[in-house]
């Protein structure tokens, strides 16, 4: 099988061609979705809070007893290798740990010292990513109940529900989904969701029922820094549809604003500035503090 792009990615030490690197079947993150990954972003050759990210991938390989297969160091030497050898300007690298390839399938967790951990670490270049058009024009929602499991603070590969939603906006002609349990949204599909009203910022406030991302943290001190008032608590589609803005955040989209939920118009239908100017900021310190 040919392939589109040929890649130098990481696997457990070593720097392979794409096409060369292998996971046995066995794989616990094949068999069972057992694995927690992250996603970093690279501007202009740097990465984006990479501190942030490794503290989430130590707290998710704890929470799941899972023995971390390599130092912060080294993880970071790793996805700085990747940027030159790839020669990225601005992109993505994604991070996978899973519970290694045991002998046999089996329910119960192998012993961590026979089975050493599953690592991987590949490259997506995404020119001029921060440029957007997107942005300029905002994202279309529609809402769909949350399926997903109880502990989505824990940054697993089991993401079939999120890519269900996705293929529910597809078919539905939007752009993503909100996901809304017991009356009020969680999240976006993959990403945290934001509505705005009078000025002030509502977002989910942090618990196992969402992911606790790091857009949101770096996002969410901005606004403070900047005076904004922001409100941690759930909302309603409702109350979405009659905010002043909507927008959501997340490590591959920055901020971005949602201009539509389920077929009615937030705000005025376009973009607000309140997103705007956290989007600018944003990646604009952001990118001061990339490494
Ligand atoms: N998704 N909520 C969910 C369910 C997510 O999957 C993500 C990230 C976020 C935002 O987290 P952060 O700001 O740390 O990226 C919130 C990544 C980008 C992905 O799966 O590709």
């Amino acid at each position: 099988m040919s392939r589109k792009t040929n890649r130098t990615v990481y696997l457990n030490g070593e720097y392979l061609p794409e096409g060369e690197a292998k996971v046995s079947i066995f794989d616990r993150g094949f068999l069972m979705a057992d694995g927690v990954y992250e996603v970093t972003s690279v501007l202009g050759g740097k990465l984006l809070d990479f501190d942030g990210h490794a503290v989430r991938l130590e707290r998710s390989l704890g929470e799941l007893d899972m023995a971390a297969p390599i130092s912060k160091e080294d993880l970071l030497e790793g996805h700085r290798e990747l940027v030159r050898l790839n020669d990225i300007n601005d992109g993505m690298i994604y991070l996978q740990i899973t519970r290694g390839a045991p002998d046999d399938r089996d329910f119960v967790f192998p012993d961590p010292n026979e089975t050493p951990s599953t690592i991987v670490l590949f490259t997506q270049n995404k020119p001029g990513m921060a440029d957007s058009p997107v942005a300029k024009v905002g994202l279309k929602v529609i809402s769909i109940e949350d399926q997903r499991w109880g502990r989505r603070d824990i940054k697993t590969v089991q993401l079939l529900y999120p890519s269900m939603g996705k293929m529910m906006a597809k078919a539905a002609g939007v752009d993503d989904a909100w996901l809304v349990e017991d009356g009020v949204v969680t999240e976006g599909t993959s990403n945290n969701a934001y509505i705005v009203k009078g000025g002030k910022i509502i977002t989910r406030h942090l618990s196992n029922e969402i992911l606790h991302g790091i857009t949101r943290k770096a996002v969410l001190r901005f606004a403070r820094e900047a005076q904004m008032e922001v409100e941690e608590r759930a909302f309603t589609i409702e109350e979405a549809q009659g905010a002043d803005e909507a927008f959501i955040t997340s490590a591959s989209t920055f901020v971005m604003p949602v201009v539509e939920v389920d077929g009615a118009a937030v705000g005025t239908g376009t973009p607000g500035p309140v997103a705007a100017r956290l989007r600018e900021i944003y990646l604009e310190e952001s990118r001061k503090a990339a490494i």
